[in-house]
């Protein structure tokens, strides 16, 4: 791919979020949806014919070794990021692999040394790490607008039903991998000190899965992060993040809209609204293209020792509350 030249991203899947990234792909002018990969050679065509997508495969693998294809992007349920992007790497193919990225932490750690290996580019889709609102919280905090940051709350819930992917334990099931997700990463983004303690609890589903859970992270420095995530009721999802002199609430934490800026006593400062999106998801793609013109092997917005590391996170949680993969 040359400077001039669009990205060609290749989807594989054709589900919710297969979706999104073709109607995202559709408004961009640095990044094109070139191809699609599914299971299924009808449901390929259909997707393709219906976002005017140039080539349908009947199988990931065929996208994977189309040489035009510049990015591929992994839209599958979790437990299925493994195999397509091992096989991808492999092929030497560059990756963006959606949240969570992996099932568990050695899957993550094998993935991420195999793209090292191979200097091939790898990068995990949790869009909000890639918007504009992250570079304005951190330029709101580090002008002391708020004092000195205290307590961070996050919420993210959806009710999302019997999805399979949410209620099964082998398509990785669970609200801490779908949606407590982005409460670890909106701590994480804006307050990356040493976490000192972890309190937790969940309550899951009949099939073992966490369906709402709480987590209370102490961090190094005086700080306390509480964040919930749930797959079967309508959050919030709101952040706050709250200072000696005022707090910040973030709305919506899976994609900011409004930052609010409350002075002390919670009087109102301002809003500050984030720029207009296509959809929000057009930041990964761009950050992408522009580490393959650089030839960078990984973002800087979301490293890979950080995806790593929230990958751990979770692992111990899981492990807290028993709740288990069949690749763990
Ligand atoms: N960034 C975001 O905002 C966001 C939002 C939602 C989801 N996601 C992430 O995107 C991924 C997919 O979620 P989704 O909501 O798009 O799921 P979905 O609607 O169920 O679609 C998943 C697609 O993956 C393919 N697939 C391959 N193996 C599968 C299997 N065993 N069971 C079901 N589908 C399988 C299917 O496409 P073919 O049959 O065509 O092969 C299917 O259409 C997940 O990792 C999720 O966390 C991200």
């Amino acid at each position: 791919m040359k400077a001039n030249e669009k990205m060609r991203v290749g989807i594989i899947g054709t589900g919710w979020i297969a979706e999104k990234a073709a109607l995202t792909l559709q408004g961009m002018d640095t990044c094109v949806a070139y191809a699609v990969g599914s299971r299924t050679s009808s449901r390929g065509s259909e997707f393709a014919k219906c976002w005017n997508i140039p080539k349908a495969y009947g199988s990931y693998i065929d996208l994977i070794n189309d040489p035009d294809v510049d990015l591929v992007y992994v839209g599958t349920p979790h437990s299925h990021h493994y195999d397509i992007t091992l096989e991808a790497l492999h092929a030497g193919k560059a990756c963006l692999v959606e949240k969570a990225f992996m099932a568990n932490h050695r899957q993550a750690a094998e993935i991420v040394e195999l793209a090292h290996k191979k200097q091939v580019f790898l990068a995990e889709a949790i869009w909000t790490r890639y918007q504009p609102a992250v570079g304005i919280v951190r330029k709101l905090l580090s002008d002391g607008r708020i004092g000195i940051p205290r307590l961070i709350t996050a919420t993210l819930g959806y009710s999302m039903g019997n999805k399979p992917r949410i209620m099964l334990p082998e398509l990785c099931g669970g609200a801490l991998l779908d949606l407590g997700v982005y409460a670890l990463n909106f701590v994480r983004m804006f307050f990356d000190n040493d976490i000192i303690d972890i309190q937790s609890q969940c309550v899951k589903s009949p099939t073992g899965m966490d369906l709402t859970n709480a987590i209370s992270l102490t961090l190094k420095g005086g700080l306390l992060a509480n964040m919930q995530s749930s797959a079967c009721c309508v959050g919030d999802n709101i952040g706050v993040i709250a200072g000696t002199e005022g707090n910040l609430i973030i709305d919506n934490i899976n994609n900011p809209q409004v930052i609010r800026v409350n002075g002390p006593d919670r009087v109102f400062v301002e809003d500050i609204p984030v720029p207009r999106q296509i959809t929000g998801y057009e930041y990964q793609f761009e950050t992408c293209r522009q580490c393959l013109l650089k030839g960078l092997l990984e973002p800087v917005e979301m490293p890979h020792e950080e995806t790593l590391y929230i990958m751990k996170l979770m692992d111990g949680l899981r492990q807290q509350w028993g709740v288990r993969y069949p690749m763990d």
